[in-house]
Formats: structure tokens, C-alpha cells, sequence
């Protein structure tokens, strides 16, 4: 998996990439997550990326010229490859797991574009192949949600997560959340584990598991399975 991230602040992902997981993956070579300042395009001295919008309103734009020049030096850097050029924007489609695991499949660069100030010149959107959204909210640039996405998408690479059998269960890949999961110790001030879950019996923890998932979701998260239950399908 190969992502290369455009941003004003490349500082931002240098603690974020050389810890935990993404660490290691790196260093064994199953992810390659490079960062480009697209300011080395900008114009004029100052190397300016910013500029007042036409029609007046209010804060600066990022001009389209910075972005799409170091997306054709990426080009020029991966020729034989297909750079997957995605915009980081509260205008986008919602990000979902399913958006994470298509993401993965990805062969070539995933080019993960950050905006700042009030964000981008529209005709960047000429010179993309999707824009992506990581909540109905406003944050002040793009860097979190390609971290969102480099993280969401790393540890579905084969080799990244220890016990890959730990990712089927999780949460939004049935369209169910996680069912309840407990460690030591087995009492703590009052509140205990469930005893199913020491039975040692396989099939009944199986079934537990999945009704406690089941139920959860109902509680929780009725708007990830609006239509039906596993159960009920
Ligand atoms: C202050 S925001 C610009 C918001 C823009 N004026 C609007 O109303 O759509 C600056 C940048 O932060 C990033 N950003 C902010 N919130 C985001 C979100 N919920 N999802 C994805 N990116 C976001 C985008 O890259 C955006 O260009």
C-alpha cells in the first residue's frame, strides 16, 4: 500500500508515522506513506499557495496551480503507475469502512490532498478521482482526515494487525458494531464478566457473541442497520 500525502504542514505526520504499527509496517515494507509540501509549487518569492476569493466572502483559497503541479511531479515520479488522487473535504462522500477496504485493494499511489484555509479552488476538482468527507463538521485542515485513512486503511493490509482473525469481528465490518469484550480482572469493584464467556464452550461463546452484537447495534447504532438484522435477512 503506497500513499502519498499532500500538505502545508509534512511536520504534522512525523511523530504520527514513526510510532506503533504504521512504525513497523513501514520498516518491513508493507505500507510506503510518503508526505509532499505542495507549498515547493507555490508562486512567486513567497511561494505563495493562497489567494483572496473572487466575488469576496471571507479568509483566502487554495489556488488550483501548487496542487495540480506536484500531482503531475508525482506523475512524472510513479510513470508506470496510476495515481489515485483523493480530496480531503467536508464537501465529500462520508468515509466509511467500506470505503477503508476499497482503499486497500488499491493498487498504485493513493494521493491524499490537504486543504487549509477556507479550502480549495473549485476547479481543483477537475484533476481528482474522488472527494471524501471524515465527518459533518469543520476542522482546520485536511492532516487528520488522511490520518483517519491512512490508519483505517494500513491495518487492513495483510501482515500490518498481529491476529488478523481480530478484524472480521470488529465493528462495521458486518454491519454490526464489536460485541461486548471483557480482560482481567474477572471481577472489578462488583461488576463481573459474563460467565458464558468462561464456559469454555465454543459454540454457545460463538452465539452469545452474536446476539450481544446484534443487541448492541439495535442500542447504539439503529442507523447501521436500518433496513434489517443479520438475523432477520
Ligand atoms: C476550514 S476547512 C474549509 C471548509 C470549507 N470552507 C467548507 O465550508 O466546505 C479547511 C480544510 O480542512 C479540511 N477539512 C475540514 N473539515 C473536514 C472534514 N470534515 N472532512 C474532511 N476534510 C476536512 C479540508 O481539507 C478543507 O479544505
Amino acid at each position: 500500500m503506497h500513499f502519498i500525502v499532500l500538505t502545508l504542514y509534512p511536520e504534522i505526520f512525523s511523530s504520527f508515522l514513526s510510532c506503533g504499527l504504521l512504525n513497523r509496517a513501514q520498516e518491513e515494507g508493507m505500507i510506503k506513506i510518503e508526505t509532499v509540501n505542495f507549498r515547493k509549487h507555490g508562486l512567486g518569492n513567497h511561494h505563495s499557495v493562497d489567494a483572496p476569493p473572487y466575488g469576496g466572502g471571507a479568509g483566502m483559497l487554495l489556488r488550483p496551480e501548487p496542487i495540480v503541479e506536484t500531482l503531475e511531479e508525482c506523475g512524472r515520479q510513479y510513470p508506470e503507475q496510476n495515481l489515485h488522487k483523493v480530496l480531503i473535504s467536508p464537501q465529500g462522500v462520508p468515509y466509511k469502512q467500506k470505503k477503508a477496504r476499497a482503499f486497500s485493494r488499491i493498487q498504485g499511489p493513493v494521493v491524499l490532498i490537504c486543504g487549509r484555509f477556507e479550502g480549495f479552488d473549485e476547479r481543483i476538482r477537475h484533476y481528482i478521482d474522488e472527494e471524501i468527507s471524515i465527518g459533518d463538521y469543520i476542522m482546520m485542515g485536511g492532516e487528520i482526515g488522511a490520518m483517519a485513512i491512512i490508519e483505517s486503511v494500513s491495518r487492513l493490509i495483510p501482515g500490518v494487525v498481529g491476529n488478523e482473525e481480530s478484524l472480521d469481528q470488529e465493528s462495521f465490518n458486518r454491519r454490526l458494531l464489536e460485541h461486548d469484550q471483557y480482560t482481567r480482572p474477572f471481577d472489578y469493584r462488583g461488576h463481573t464478566v459474563p460467565e458464558v464467556l468462561l464456559s469454555g464452550n465454543h459454540q454457545k461463546i460463538k452465539e452469545w457473541c452474536q446476539t450481544n452484537a446484534i443487541q448492541k447495534t439495535r442500542d447504539k447504532r439503529q442507523d447501521l442497520n436500518s433496513r434489517s438484522f443479520p438475523e432477520e435477512e
